[in-house]
Protein backbone atom coordinates (compact mmCIF):
# COMPACT_ATOMS: atom_id res chain seq x y z
CA UNK A 1 0.00 0.00 0.00
CA UNK A 2 1.31 3.30 -0.92
CA UNK A 3 1.53 5.88 1.93
CA UNK A 4 -1.35 8.14 1.53
CA UNK A 5 -3.52 6.44 -0.14
CA UNK A 6 -6.84 7.85 -2.77
CA UNK A 7 -9.43 8.01 -0.50
CA UNK A 8 -10.96 6.82 2.81
CA UNK A 9 -14.07 6.53 4.17
CA UNK A 10 -13.96 7.11 7.95
CA UNK A 11 -17.14 6.35 10.85
CA UNK A 12 -19.11 4.59 8.45
CA UNK A 13 -21.60 1.15 9.12
CA UNK A 14 -19.42 -1.48 7.13
CA UNK A 15 -22.88 -3.79 5.63
CA UNK A 16 -22.62 -7.21 4.06
CA UNK A 17 -24.50 -10.18 3.64
CA UNK A 18 -23.09 -11.73 6.69
CA UNK A 19 -22.19 -8.38 8.91
CA UNK A 20 -22.58 -4.90 9.91
CA UNK A 21 -19.75 -3.62 12.01
CA UNK A 22 -18.60 0.05 12.23
CA UNK A 23 -15.43 0.87 10.63
CA UNK A 24 -13.52 2.14 7.43
CA UNK A 25 -12.51 1.47 3.92
CA UNK A 26 -9.20 2.59 2.34
CA UNK A 27 -9.06 3.34 -1.60
CA UNK A 28 -6.50 3.49 -3.91
CA UNK A 29 -6.29 2.87 -7.65
CA UNK A 30 -9.54 2.05 -7.82
CA UNK A 31 -9.55 -1.16 -5.31
CA UNK A 32 -10.39 -1.63 -1.57
CA UNK A 33 -6.51 -1.64 0.01
CA UNK A 34 -7.72 -1.94 3.92
CA UNK A 35 -10.64 -2.29 6.00
CA UNK A 36 -10.82 -1.96 9.75
CA UNK A 37 -11.25 0.41 12.19
CA UNK A 38 -10.46 4.39 11.23
CA UNK A 39 -8.13 5.41 13.37
CA UNK A 40 -6.26 2.69 11.70
CA UNK A 41 -6.41 3.71 8.02
CA UNK A 42 -3.58 5.32 5.96
CA UNK A 43 -3.44 8.93 5.21
CA UNK A 44 -5.61 10.01 2.03
CA UNK A 45 -6.17 12.51 -0.57
CA UNK A 46 -9.29 12.78 0.23
CA UNK A 47 -11.34 11.66 3.17
CA UNK A 48 -15.18 11.25 4.00
CA UNK A 49 -16.74 10.79 7.16
CA UNK A 50 -19.18 8.92 7.01
CA UNK A 51 -20.99 9.97 10.27
CA UNK A 52 -21.81 6.47 10.72
CA UNK A 53 -24.01 6.06 7.89
CA UNK A 54 -24.50 2.44 6.06
CA UNK A 55 -21.50 1.83 3.30
CA UNK A 56 -22.34 -1.16 0.92
CA UNK A 57 -21.13 -2.49 -2.13
CA UNK A 58 -22.53 -0.80 -5.35
CA UNK A 59 -25.49 -2.59 -6.17
CA UNK A 60 -25.90 -4.64 -9.81
CA UNK A 61 -28.66 -4.77 -12.48
CA UNK A 62 -28.01 -7.51 -14.85
CA UNK A 63 -30.88 -6.90 -16.60
CA UNK A 64 -31.77 -3.37 -18.28
CA UNK A 65 -32.53 -2.13 -21.61
CA UNK A 66 -30.20 0.49 -22.31
CA UNK A 67 -31.37 1.05 -26.43
CA UNK A 68 -28.36 1.65 -28.34
CA UNK A 69 -27.45 1.34 -31.54
CA UNK A 70 -30.88 1.79 -32.70
CA UNK A 71 -33.32 3.67 -30.68
CA UNK A 72 -31.41 6.24 -28.98
CA UNK A 73 -35.30 8.19 -29.13
CA UNK A 74 -35.69 6.19 -25.85
CA UNK A 75 -32.42 5.48 -24.25
CA UNK A 76 -28.46 6.36 -24.75
CA UNK A 77 -25.94 4.94 -22.86
CA UNK A 78 -24.98 8.23 -21.30
CA UNK A 79 -28.81 8.53 -19.93
CA UNK A 80 -28.90 5.16 -18.65
CA UNK A 81 -25.67 5.07 -16.99
CA UNK A 82 -25.91 8.34 -15.45
CA UNK A 83 -29.88 6.85 -14.00
CA UNK A 84 -27.59 3.62 -12.89
CA UNK A 85 -25.28 6.00 -11.32
CA UNK A 86 -27.85 8.23 -8.92
CA UNK A 87 -29.33 4.90 -8.12
CA UNK A 88 -26.68 3.48 -6.29
CA UNK A 89 -26.03 0.92 -9.38
CA UNK A 90 -22.18 0.50 -10.50
CA UNK A 91 -22.87 -2.26 -13.03
CA UNK A 92 -25.60 -2.99 -15.42
CA UNK A 93 -25.93 -5.80 -17.71
CA UNK A 94 -27.54 -4.75 -21.28
CA UNK A 95 -30.26 -6.40 -23.36
CA UNK A 96 -29.99 -7.27 -26.65
CA UNK A 97 -33.00 -5.85 -28.39
CA UNK A 98 -31.02 -3.15 -29.67
CA UNK A 99 -30.85 -2.33 -33.67
CA UNK A 100 -29.31 -4.61 -34.67
CA UNK A 101 -29.84 -6.82 -32.26
CA UNK A 102 -26.39 -7.89 -30.50
CA UNK A 103 -26.53 -11.43 -32.07
CA UNK A 104 -22.62 -11.64 -33.59
CA UNK A 105 -19.15 -10.69 -32.50
CA UNK A 106 -18.83 -7.45 -34.75
CA UNK A 107 -22.44 -6.58 -33.21
CA UNK A 108 -21.34 -6.83 -29.61
CA UNK A 109 -17.58 -5.21 -30.20
CA UNK A 110 -19.64 -2.30 -32.24
CA UNK A 111 -21.90 -1.98 -28.57
CA UNK A 112 -18.79 -2.29 -26.55
CA UNK A 113 -17.59 0.62 -28.48
CA UNK A 114 -20.62 3.14 -28.63
CA UNK A 115 -20.87 2.06 -24.86
CA UNK A 116 -17.44 2.89 -23.56
CA UNK A 117 -17.02 6.44 -24.10
CA UNK A 118 -20.98 7.69 -22.56
CA UNK A 119 -20.58 5.29 -19.69
CA UNK A 120 -20.89 6.51 -16.17
CA UNK A 121 -20.70 3.08 -14.63
CA UNK A 122 -19.41 -0.54 -15.25
CA UNK A 123 -21.56 -2.61 -17.65
CA UNK A 124 -21.92 -5.83 -19.48
CA UNK A 125 -23.05 -7.38 -22.97
CA UNK A 126 -25.93 -9.72 -23.71
CA UNK A 127 -25.20 -11.38 -26.67
CA UNK A 128 -28.71 -12.91 -28.38
CA UNK A 129 -29.33 -17.03 -29.06
CA UNK A 130 -31.55 -17.48 -32.05
CA UNK A 131 -32.08 -19.96 -34.62
CA UNK A 132 -29.99 -18.57 -37.34
CA UNK A 133 -26.78 -17.17 -35.31
CA UNK A 134 -25.75 -20.89 -33.47
CA UNK A 135 -21.99 -20.35 -34.90
CA UNK A 136 -21.99 -16.66 -33.18
CA UNK A 137 -21.88 -17.95 -29.71
CA UNK A 138 -18.60 -18.56 -28.84
CA UNK A 139 -17.41 -15.70 -31.28
CA UNK A 140 -19.79 -13.31 -29.16
CA UNK A 141 -18.45 -14.64 -25.84
CA UNK A 142 -14.68 -13.82 -26.86
CA UNK A 143 -15.80 -10.35 -28.11
CA UNK A 144 -16.49 -9.83 -24.52
CA UNK A 145 -20.59 -10.67 -24.33
CA UNK A 146 -21.19 -10.85 -20.50
CA UNK A 147 -24.08 -13.26 -21.07
CA UNK A 148 -26.63 -14.50 -23.16
CA UNK A 149 -30.60 -13.76 -23.11
CA UNK A 150 -32.76 -16.36 -24.64
CA UNK A 151 -36.48 -14.86 -25.50
CA UNK A 152 -38.45 -17.68 -25.09
CA UNK A 153 -41.56 -15.36 -25.27
CA UNK A 154 -41.15 -12.78 -27.69
CA UNK A 155 -43.26 -11.20 -30.90
CA UNK A 156 -40.17 -8.47 -31.20
CA UNK A 157 -39.43 -9.58 -34.69
CA UNK A 158 -35.73 -8.37 -34.43
CA UNK A 159 -35.27 -11.21 -31.45
CA UNK A 160 -37.43 -14.18 -32.38
CA UNK A 161 -37.68 -16.96 -30.26
CA UNK A 162 -36.05 -19.91 -31.19
CA UNK A 163 -37.64 -23.56 -31.42
CA UNK A 164 -36.97 -26.14 -29.02
CA UNK A 165 -34.38 -27.87 -31.04
CA UNK A 166 -32.47 -24.64 -31.28
CA UNK A 167 -32.51 -23.77 -27.83
CA UNK A 168 -31.08 -27.00 -26.61
CA UNK A 169 -28.19 -26.73 -29.22
CA UNK A 170 -27.23 -23.34 -27.78
CA UNK A 171 -27.59 -24.20 -24.35
CA UNK A 172 -25.23 -26.93 -25.40
CA UNK A 173 -23.01 -24.13 -26.60
CA UNK A 174 -22.97 -21.51 -24.12
CA UNK A 175 -22.28 -24.72 -21.32
CA UNK A 176 -18.60 -24.58 -23.25
CA UNK A 177 -18.64 -20.64 -23.12
CA UNK A 178 -18.64 -20.93 -19.27
CA UNK A 179 -21.46 -17.96 -19.40
CA UNK A 180 -24.98 -17.98 -18.11
CA UNK A 181 -28.15 -17.66 -19.98
CA UNK A 182 -30.71 -15.16 -19.10
CA UNK A 183 -34.20 -16.35 -20.06
CA UNK A 184 -37.56 -14.68 -20.75
CA UNK A 185 -39.44 -17.74 -19.73
CA UNK A 186 -42.49 -17.14 -21.37
CA UNK A 187 -44.46 -20.05 -24.11
CA UNK A 188 -44.90 -17.80 -27.51
CA UNK A 189 -47.83 -19.76 -29.17
CA UNK A 190 -49.78 -19.11 -26.27
CA UNK A 191 -49.13 -15.60 -26.27
CA UNK A 192 -49.89 -15.63 -29.59
CA UNK A 193 -52.79 -17.31 -29.13
CA UNK A 194 -54.25 -15.72 -26.88
CA UNK A 195 -53.42 -12.45 -28.01
CA UNK A 196 -55.38 -13.07 -31.44
CA UNK A 197 -58.23 -14.10 -28.93
CA UNK A 198 -58.38 -11.07 -27.27
CA UNK A 199 -58.01 -9.13 -30.16
CA UNK A 200 -61.15 -10.54 -32.14
CA UNK A 201 -63.12 -10.19 -29.05
CA UNK A 202 -62.39 -6.36 -29.87
CA UNK A 203 -60.41 -6.01 -26.36
CA UNK A 204 -57.38 -3.78 -25.96
CA UNK A 205 -57.60 -2.96 -22.26
CA UNK A 206 -54.86 -3.63 -19.44
CA UNK A 207 -56.29 -6.97 -18.25
CA UNK A 208 -56.45 -8.29 -22.15
CA UNK A 209 -52.50 -7.99 -21.86
CA UNK A 210 -52.70 -9.79 -18.61
CA UNK A 211 -55.04 -12.75 -19.99
CA UNK A 212 -52.90 -13.05 -22.80
CA UNK A 213 -50.12 -13.99 -20.53
CA UNK A 214 -51.45 -16.14 -18.71
CA UNK A 215 -49.86 -18.08 -15.53
CA UNK A 216 -49.27 -21.34 -17.44
CA UNK A 217 -47.58 -19.65 -20.23
CA UNK A 218 -44.54 -19.06 -17.92
CA UNK A 219 -44.98 -21.77 -15.41
CA UNK A 220 -44.41 -24.24 -18.53
CA UNK A 221 -41.70 -22.06 -20.18
CA UNK A 222 -39.90 -21.81 -16.67
CA UNK A 223 -40.28 -26.03 -16.41
CA UNK A 224 -39.14 -26.66 -20.01
CA UNK A 225 -35.79 -24.36 -19.70
CA UNK A 226 -35.36 -26.11 -16.46
CA UNK A 227 -35.51 -29.04 -17.83
CA UNK A 228 -33.22 -28.33 -20.72
CA UNK A 229 -30.77 -26.59 -18.49
CA UNK A 230 -30.41 -29.97 -16.51
CA UNK A 231 -30.02 -31.84 -19.68
CA UNK A 232 -27.08 -29.92 -21.15
CA UNK A 233 -25.85 -28.48 -18.07
CA UNK A 234 -26.22 -24.95 -19.14
CA UNK A 235 -26.29 -22.05 -16.49
CA UNK A 236 -29.70 -20.89 -16.54
CA UNK A 237 -31.23 -17.35 -15.02
CA UNK A 238 -34.77 -16.74 -15.18
CA UNK A 239 -35.28 -13.32 -15.79
CA UNK A 240 -38.63 -10.74 -14.17
CA UNK A 241 -39.89 -13.88 -12.23
CA UNK A 242 -43.48 -12.27 -11.45
CA UNK A 243 -45.60 -15.54 -10.93
CA UNK A 244 -46.51 -17.24 -7.96
CA UNK A 245 -47.45 -20.75 -9.67
CA UNK A 246 -43.51 -20.44 -11.49
CA UNK A 247 -41.55 -20.21 -7.87
CA UNK A 248 -41.96 -24.13 -6.85
CA UNK A 249 -41.01 -24.89 -10.24
CA UNK A 250 -38.09 -22.60 -9.74
CA UNK A 251 -37.53 -24.39 -6.36
CA UNK A 252 -38.27 -28.08 -7.71
CA UNK A 253 -35.15 -27.34 -9.98
CA UNK A 254 -32.55 -25.89 -7.61
CA UNK A 255 -33.31 -28.89 -5.47
CA UNK A 256 -32.45 -31.49 -8.04
CA UNK A 257 -29.08 -29.38 -8.23
CA UNK A 258 -30.18 -27.83 -11.97
CA UNK A 259 -27.88 -24.62 -12.37
CA UNK A 260 -30.74 -22.09 -12.24
CA UNK A 261 -31.41 -18.90 -10.76
CA UNK A 262 -33.85 -16.43 -10.55
CA UNK A 263 -34.60 -12.56 -10.32
CA UNK A 264 -37.71 -10.63 -9.62
CA UNK A 265 -38.58 -7.09 -9.58
CA UNK A 266 -39.79 -3.91 -7.54
CA UNK A 267 -42.80 -3.84 -9.93
CA UNK A 268 -43.48 -6.99 -9.17
CA UNK A 269 -42.99 -7.36 -5.37
CA UNK A 270 -44.66 -4.05 -4.75
CA UNK A 271 -47.85 -3.75 -7.59
CA UNK A 272 -50.76 -5.73 -8.71
CA UNK A 273 -53.47 -5.00 -10.95
CA UNK A 274 -55.40 -3.22 -8.21
CA UNK A 275 -52.83 -0.62 -8.18
CA UNK A 276 -53.58 -0.32 -12.45
CA UNK A 277 -55.15 3.34 -11.89
CA UNK A 278 -52.74 5.25 -10.32
CA UNK A 279 -50.13 3.60 -11.97
CA UNK A 280 -51.02 4.81 -15.24
CA UNK A 281 -53.19 2.65 -16.60
CA UNK A 282 -52.28 1.66 -19.79
CA UNK A 283 -48.99 3.07 -18.53
CA UNK A 284 -48.17 -0.15 -16.30
CA UNK A 285 -47.85 -2.51 -19.43
CA UNK A 286 -44.73 -4.83 -18.83
CA UNK A 287 -43.73 -8.14 -20.43
CA UNK A 288 -44.63 -10.60 -18.68
CA UNK A 289 -47.76 -7.76 -16.50
CA UNK A 290 -47.85 -7.20 -12.99
CA UNK A 291 -50.54 -9.63 -12.39
CA UNK A 292 -53.36 -9.95 -9.83
CA UNK A 293 -52.99 -8.99 -6.39
CA UNK A 294 -51.59 -12.07 -4.24
CA UNK A 295 -48.51 -13.14 -6.78
CA UNK A 296 -46.57 -10.37 -4.75
CA UNK A 297 -46.85 -12.12 -1.35
CA UNK A 298 -45.39 -15.23 -3.04
CA UNK A 299 -42.58 -13.41 -4.37
CA UNK A 300 -41.51 -11.66 -1.28
CA UNK A 301 -41.67 -14.98 0.63
CA UNK A 302 -39.71 -16.49 -2.52
CA UNK A 303 -36.85 -13.88 -2.02
CA UNK A 304 -36.48 -14.15 1.54
CA UNK A 305 -35.69 -17.63 1.37
CA UNK A 306 -34.19 -18.03 -1.36
CA UNK A 307 -35.76 -19.40 -4.54
CA UNK A 308 -35.10 -15.90 -6.09
CA UNK A 309 -32.06 -15.46 -5.83
CA UNK A 310 -32.05 -11.19 -6.70
CA UNK A 311 -33.39 -7.73 -7.56
CA UNK A 312 -33.09 -6.68 -11.08
CA UNK A 313 -35.23 -3.87 -12.95
CA UNK A 314 -35.86 -4.62 -16.74
CA UNK A 315 -35.19 -1.19 -16.74
CA UNK A 316 -36.89 -0.18 -20.32
CA UNK A 317 -37.45 3.26 -20.96
CA UNK A 318 -39.40 4.63 -23.66
CA UNK A 319 -40.59 8.12 -25.18
CA UNK A 320 -44.03 9.55 -22.88
CA UNK A 321 -46.63 9.18 -26.38
CA UNK A 322 -45.52 5.52 -26.30
CA UNK A 323 -46.45 4.84 -22.70
CA UNK A 324 -50.16 6.55 -23.24
CA UNK A 325 -52.47 5.41 -25.83
CA UNK A 326 -55.47 4.47 -26.12
CA UNK A 327 -55.29 0.20 -27.07
CA UNK A 328 -52.83 -1.57 -24.90
CA UNK A 329 -51.68 -3.50 -28.02
CA UNK A 330 -49.79 0.19 -29.25
CA UNK A 331 -48.75 0.75 -25.12
CA UNK A 332 -44.90 0.33 -25.77
CA UNK A 333 -44.61 -2.49 -22.55
CA UNK A 334 -41.72 -1.31 -19.66
CA UNK A 335 -40.54 1.19 -17.65
CA UNK A 336 -37.30 2.95 -16.21
CA UNK A 337 -36.23 1.19 -13.09
CA UNK A 338 -32.62 1.20 -12.38
CA UNK A 339 -33.25 4.78 -10.78
CA UNK A 340 -35.94 3.75 -8.14
CA UNK A 341 -34.77 0.50 -7.14
CA UNK A 342 -32.87 0.88 -4.37
CA UNK A 343 -34.52 3.44 -2.82
CA UNK A 344 -37.84 1.36 -3.24
CA UNK A 345 -36.18 -1.35 -1.47
CA UNK A 346 -34.82 0.54 0.85
CA UNK A 347 -38.47 1.84 1.91
CA UNK A 348 -39.22 -1.93 2.15
CA UNK A 349 -36.00 -2.19 4.30
CA UNK A 350 -37.18 0.62 6.68
CA UNK A 351 -40.73 -0.89 7.21
CA UNK A 352 -39.30 -4.02 8.39
CA UNK A 353 -39.78 -6.20 4.92
CA UNK A 354 -36.08 -7.15 4.88
CA UNK A 355 -32.86 -6.60 6.86
CA UNK A 356 -30.31 -3.75 5.02
CA UNK A 357 -27.93 -7.09 5.28
CA UNK A 358 -30.25 -9.39 3.12
CA UNK A 359 -30.94 -5.79 0.85
CA UNK A 360 -27.29 -6.69 -0.17
CA UNK A 361 -27.24 -10.28 -0.77
CA UNK A 362 -30.00 -9.72 -3.14
CA UNK A 363 -28.99 -6.39 -5.11
CA UNK A 364 -24.95 -6.94 -4.55
CA UNK A 365 -23.17 -10.23 -4.11
CA UNK A 366 -26.19 -12.69 -5.85
CA UNK A 367 -26.00 -11.18 -9.16
CA UNK A 368 -21.95 -11.10 -8.84
CA UNK A 369 -21.79 -14.27 -8.08
CA UNK A 370 -24.22 -15.90 -10.52
CA UNK A 371 -22.62 -13.88 -13.38
CA UNK A 372 -19.40 -14.77 -12.71
CA UNK A 373 -18.04 -11.09 -11.18
CA UNK A 374 -17.58 -11.72 -7.35
CA UNK A 375 -15.76 -10.56 -5.78
CA UNK A 376 -14.15 -8.22 -7.95
CA UNK A 377 -18.05 -6.72 -7.93
CA UNK A 378 -20.22 -6.88 -4.96
CA UNK A 379 -18.43 -7.58 -2.30
CA UNK A 380 -16.49 -5.45 0.53
CA UNK A 381 -13.11 -6.87 0.83
CA UNK A 382 -9.60 -6.25 0.23
CA UNK A 383 -8.82 -6.51 -3.19
CA UNK A 384 -11.85 -5.91 -5.05
CA UNK A 385 -13.05 -3.19 -7.13
CA UNK A 386 -13.82 0.25 -4.56
CA UNK A 387 -17.47 0.26 -5.91
CA UNK A 388 -19.36 2.03 -2.75
CA UNK A 389 -22.44 3.27 -2.22
CA UNK A 390 -23.12 5.45 1.20
CA UNK A 391 -26.21 5.41 2.19
CA UNK A 392 -28.92 8.04 3.55
CA UNK A 393 -31.45 6.15 5.00
CA UNK A 394 -33.25 8.90 6.50
CA UNK A 395 -34.39 10.98 3.34
CA UNK A 396 -37.59 11.05 2.25
CA UNK A 397 -38.70 11.79 -1.42
CA UNK A 398 -41.54 11.49 -3.88
CA UNK A 399 -40.84 9.61 -7.07
CA UNK A 400 -41.48 11.93 -10.29
CA UNK A 401 -40.47 10.75 -13.36
CA UNK A 402 -39.68 14.38 -15.07
CA UNK A 403 -36.85 14.26 -12.66
CA UNK A 404 -34.98 11.72 -13.96
CA UNK A 405 -32.13 10.89 -15.42
CA UNK A 406 -33.38 8.12 -17.85
CA UNK A 407 -35.07 9.64 -21.44
CA UNK A 408 -37.78 7.11 -20.08
CA UNK A 409 -39.96 9.45 -18.06
CA UNK A 410 -43.13 7.56 -17.10
CA UNK A 411 -42.79 5.19 -14.10
CA UNK A 412 -46.03 3.16 -12.64
CA UNK A 413 -44.17 4.65 -9.15
CA UNK A 414 -44.83 7.91 -9.75
CA UNK A 415 -46.13 9.87 -7.15
CA UNK A 416 -44.90 7.25 -4.25
CA UNK A 417 -42.71 8.02 -1.05
CA UNK A 418 -39.34 6.22 -0.74
CA UNK A 419 -37.12 6.57 2.42
CA UNK A 420 -33.31 5.83 1.95
CA UNK A 421 -31.37 6.07 -1.36
CA UNK A 422 -27.73 6.29 -2.26
CA UNK A 423 -26.49 9.36 -1.34
CA UNK A 424 -22.66 8.64 -2.73
CA UNK A 425 -21.75 6.29 -5.50
CA UNK A 426 -18.44 5.41 -6.08
CA UNK A 427 -17.12 3.29 -9.13
CA UNK A 428 -13.74 1.89 -8.63
CA UNK A 429 -12.76 4.81 -5.83
CA UNK A 430 -14.67 7.91 -7.99
CA UNK A 431 -17.47 9.62 -6.88
CA UNK A 432 -19.88 9.27 -10.37
CA UNK A 433 -22.72 10.39 -8.46
CA UNK A 434 -23.95 12.62 -5.35
CA UNK A 435 -27.14 13.63 -3.86
CA UNK A 436 -29.28 12.61 -7.32
CA UNK A 437 -27.02 14.39 -9.52
CA UNK A 438 -24.09 12.53 -11.57
CA UNK A 439 -20.73 14.39 -10.99
CA UNK A 440 -18.28 12.17 -13.03
CA UNK A 441 -17.90 12.87 -16.39
CA UNK A 442 -19.16 10.03 -19.35
CA UNK A 443 -16.18 7.16 -19.99
CA UNK A 444 -15.63 6.41 -16.32
CA UNK A 445 -17.63 2.81 -17.34
CA UNK A 446 -15.51 0.30 -18.59
CA UNK A 447 -16.47 -3.25 -20.09
CA UNK A 448 -16.89 -6.28 -17.68
CA UNK A 449 -16.29 -9.59 -18.46
CA UNK A 450 -16.04 -12.38 -16.31
CA UNK A 451 -12.65 -13.60 -16.18
O1 LIG B 1 -41.77 -4.98 -20.95
C1 LIG B 1 -40.81 -5.30 -21.63
N1 LIG B 1 -40.07 -4.39 -22.27
N2 LIG B 1 -40.51 -6.63 -21.76
C2 LIG B 1 -39.58 -7.06 -22.62
O2 LIG B 1 -39.37 -8.27 -22.72
C3 LIG B 1 -38.83 -6.11 -23.49
C4 LIG B 1 -38.84 -4.76 -22.87
C5 LIG B 1 -38.40 -3.68 -23.84
O3 LIG B 1 -37.35 -3.87 -24.47
O4 LIG B 1 -39.06 -2.64 -23.92
ZN1 LIG C 1 -36.25 -7.14 -20.29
Amino acid sequence: MSATVDLVIRDALLVTPEASRHGAVAVDDGRIVAIGRSEAMPSARRVIEAGGRPLIPGALDVHTHVREPGFSHKETWATATAAAAVGGVTTIFDMPNTDPPTANAAAVREKIAIAGPQAHVDFGVYGYVGEANLADLQPMAEAGASAFKLFLGSDNPLVPCPNDGAVLDALALIRETGLRCTVHAENTPILNWRGAQMKAAGRDDLAAHLAQHADIATVEAVQRIALFAEWTGCKIHIAHENCRHALPVIAAAKRRGVAITAETCPHYLLLSMDDAERAGGNALRVKPPVREAGHAEALWAALLDGTIDMISTDHAPHPVEEKHRASIWETSPGFPGVETSMRLMLTEVAAGRLTLQHYVRLACEAPARAFGLWPRKGALLVGTDADLVLLDLDHRETIRGATFQSKGKVTPFEGRETQGRAAMTFLRGTCVAQDGQVIAPPGTGRSLQPP
